[in-house]
C-alpha cells in the first residue's frame, strides 16, 4: 500500500524519533523479557516496517481481520493478560518510532467480538499515537464462547476494555523513554458501547473518548434482532421483503422525504420528520412484484412494523423505529431481512439463557426482552445517564451516529443525550462542557453511505481513497484539539466518499442544532449550509 499524500505531509511536520534506530528494534524485542506485569504474558514483541503485510494466522478459524498493513515503523507487542481462572484477553500494542505526540489511543470492538480492529490501530500509529485494541475476551464474532463462561460475558462487557488499557499503558509507559501526555479513547457499535462505557464507569482513564453508532441500551438493540425476523418471517414467506423489495423502499423514502431537507441528495438531514408511507408500494388487483415491482399488503405491514417503535411488555418503549433509510446490506443480513440476527441469538443462547437448544425463530417473545433487561449481565446495558464522573475528571465525550443506520437506530443516541441532559439537570449549553453529539446524515451503521459520511472515525479507513483524505479535520484528531487545545468542535466534517473519490463534504451540527441548507449554493461544498435551531 502506497504512503499517502495527507498523511505523509503531516509526519513529516512531526520531529522525528529514533526512526531506523537499531536501539529502537532491539529494545523492542528485548520486551520479551523487560516487560513483566502480573497475570500476563508476552506472546510477540517485534518491530515491524511500514509498509509490511501484518497477517493473523489464528483468526483463520473466525470472521476476524486476517492481515493489515502497518502505516508506521513501529514496535509491536502482543500480550495475553489473564483476567480470571476461566477468562483471559489478547492485548496488541502499537507503538510507532515517531512519538512525539505522547498520546495513546484505545481501539474498541464490534458486534458480539471478538475481533481486534487493526485498521483502526495503524491508523492511530500513522497519527502518532502508541495504540492498543484487544479481543474483549474470546476470538472471533459469535456468542457460543459464552456458553457455561460467565467470566467471559463480564470481559464482554466491560472487564477486558478497562484490563487492557491499564497494561497498555503500562507497556506504552514502560518501552518509550517519555510517559502518555493524554489517552483518548475511539470505537463505533459495540465499540461505541465500549467508549461509553468508559465514560460512564472508568472516565478518568480517558482525556477524550469518541463514541459511534453505541450499541448502549443493549438489551433494548439485541431486542430488534428477535422482534424483526418475527415481523418479516423467513425468506419466502409472505410477510418478507427479499433485497430488491428493500432496495425499492429506500428509493420509496427517498421520494417521500428527501425533499423535506431542501435538496434531492438521497439522504435525509433530519429523518425524525420522515414518515414514510409504505402503502404507495401496495399492489393494486392482479399486479404482482415481478409485473409492477410492487409489495403485497402483509409486505407492507412488515415496513411499517420495522419502521415503528417496538413496544414490550406493559406497553413499555423499547427500541425507536429503526431509520427509515435502510438499505445497506448489513441491516437486511442481520436485523430484517428474515434471517435471525446472529448477534442477538448468539446472546440470548449463550450468554442470557446458557443453553445451545434455545432457538430464536420458535422461543423469542416480550417475556424474552424482560429476562435480559432484569439480568442485565455485568451491567452490558451500559444506560447510566449520570455522567458526573466524566464531567469532573475533565473527560471530553465525542458521540456521532449515522443517521441512515440500518442497524441500530440513531433515536438510541438522540434520547440517550436528552436522558443524559435530564437526569444530570444539565442544558446542552452545559453538557456542551464535556459532552457533544453530532447526528451524521448519509452515514450507514459505521461507515459507508450515500453522504457525507467519511469522518475519519473508527472502521472508516480501510475503503480506497480514505488514507488520502486530510486527517487534520477528521474525529480523532478534532477531540485531540478539544481536549489539548480547548478548541470545542461544533460542526464534524464529512467526506462523500463514493469509489475512493471524494465528491463533496458536509460539516455536520451539533445537535440540537439542525444542518441546514442555506437555499443557494452547490450542496456538496459545507458552505451551502448552516447549524440552526429547528
Ligand atoms: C497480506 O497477506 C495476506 C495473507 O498472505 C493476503 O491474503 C493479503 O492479500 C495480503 N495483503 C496485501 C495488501 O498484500
Ligand atoms: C492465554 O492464557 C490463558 C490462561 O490464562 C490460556 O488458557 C490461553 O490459552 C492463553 N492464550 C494464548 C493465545 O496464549
Ligand atoms: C473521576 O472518576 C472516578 C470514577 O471513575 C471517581 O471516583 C473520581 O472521583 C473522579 N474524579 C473527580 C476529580 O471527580
Ligand atoms: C438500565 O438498564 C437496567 C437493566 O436493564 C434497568 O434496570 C434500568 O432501568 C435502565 N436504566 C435506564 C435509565 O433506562
Amino acid at each position: 500500500m502506497k504512503s499517502t499524500s495527507a498523511l505523509s505531509t503531516l509526519l513529516l511536520l512531526l520531529p522525528a524519533f529514533a526512526a531506523g534506530d537499531a536501539a529502537f528494534e532491539q529494545r523492542c524485542s528485548d520486551l520479551d523479557g523487560s516487560f513483566n506485569a502480573a497475570n500476563t504474558e508476552v506472546i510477540l514483541a517485534g518491530y515491524v516496517a511500514q509498509g509490511t503485510n501484518i497477517t493473523f494466522p489464528e483468526s483463520a478459524a473466525n470472521s476476524c481481520p486476517k492481515f493489515t498493513i502497518a502505516l508506521a515503523d513501529m514496535c509491536r507487542l502482543r500480550l495475553n493478560v489473564t483476567t480470571s481462572s476461566t477468562s483471559s484477553v489478547i492485548v496488541e500494542v502499537f507503538m510507532p518510532t515517531n512519538w512525539a505526540s505522547k498520546r495513546f489511543l484505545m481501539t474498541g470492538n464490534g458486534g458480539l467480538g471478538g475481533c481486534i480492529q487493526y485498521n483502526d490501530m495503524t491508523y492511530g500509529t500513522a497519527l502518532g499515537f502508541a495504540v492498543v485494541g484487544h479481543d474483549n475476551g474470546h476470538a472471533g464474532d459469535t456468542g457460543l464462547p459464552f456458553l457455561n463462561r460467565p467470566q467471559v460475558i463480564k470481559d464482554y462487557a466491560w472487564r477486558a476494555l478497562y484490563r487492557a488499557g491499564k497494561i497498555g499503558k503500562r507497556a506504552i509507559n514502560h518501552f518509550y523513554p517519555g510517559s502518555i501526555q493524554k489517552s483518548y479513547y475511539m470505537g463505533c457499535s459495540s465499540g461505541g458501547r465500549q467508549g461509553m462505557k468508559a465514560a460512564q464507569e472508568f472516565p478518568e482513564e480517558y482525556d477524550g473518548i469518541v463514541s459511534a453508532a453505541p450499541a448502549i441500551d443493549f438489551h433494548g438493540v439485541l431486542s430488534t434482532g428477535g422482534h424483526f425476523v418475527q415481523a418479516v418471517g423467513p425468506p419466502g414467506s409472505p410477510t418478507n421483503l427479499n433485497l430488491d423489495q428493500w432496495n425499492a423502499v429506500h428509493q420509496m423514502v427517498i421520494r417521500q422525504c428527501d425533499g423535506i431537507d431542501g435538496v434531492l441528495d438521497n439522504v435525509l438531514e433530519d429523518p425524525m420528520k420522515c414518515q414514510p408511507r409504505p402503502e404507495e408500494l401496495l399492489c393494486g388487483p392482479g399486479q404482482t412484484w415481478a409485473s409492477h415491482q410492487c409489495l403485497t399488503a402483509p409486505q407492507v405491514e412488515s415496513v411499517r412494523t420495522i419502521y415503528s417503535p417496538i413496544y414490550g411488555n406493559g406497553g413499555r418503549l423499547i427500541q425507536p423505529r429503526l431509520n427509515p433509510l435502510t438499505r445497506e446490506f448489513l441491516g437486511y443480513r442481520v436485523s430484517y431481512g428474515g434471517v435471525p440476527s446472529y448477534l442477538s441469538e448468539g446472546w440470548y443462547k449463550y450468554a442470557l439463557f446458557n443453553d445451545p437448544a434455545w432457538n430464536m425463530a420458535t422461543d423469542f417473545n416480550l417475556n424474552v426482552i424482560d429476562r435480559d433487561f432484569r439480568k442485565d449481565l455485568f451491567e452490558v446495558s451500559t444506560n447510566k445517564t449520570d455522567l458526573t464522573n466524566a464531567k469532573n475528571n475533565g473527560t471530553r465525550i465525542l458521540m456521532y451516529h449515522g443517521l441512515s443506520d440500518g442497524l441500530i437506530t440513531s433515536e438510541n443516541s438522540y434520547r440517550y443525550y436528552e436522558r443524559v441532559s435530564r437526569d444530570m439537570g444539565l442544558p446542552s449549553s452545559q453538557l456542551d462542557e464535556f459532552y457533544r453529539f453530532f447526528p451524521i446524515s448519509g452515514l450507514d451503521h459505521c461507515y459507508t453511505g450515500d453522504g457525507a459520511w467519511f469522518v475519519g472515525g473508527s472502521v472508516q479507513y480501510s475503503p480506497a481513497g480514505a488514507l488520502d483524505i486530510d486527517p487534520s479535520d477528521s474525529v480523532l484528531m478534532t477531540m485531540v484539539k478539544w481536549v489539548e487545545e480547548g478548541i470545542a468542535p461544533n460542526t464534524l466534517m464529512g467526506r462523500k466518499l463514493v469509489g475512493g473519490v471524494v465528491q463533496g463534504a458536509r460539516a455536520h451540527c451539533k445537535h440540537p442544532l439542525k444542518t441546514t441548507y442555506k437555499g443557494v449554493g452547490d450542496p456538496n461544498l459545507p458552505s451551502s449550509w448552516e447549524c440552526r435551531t429547528a
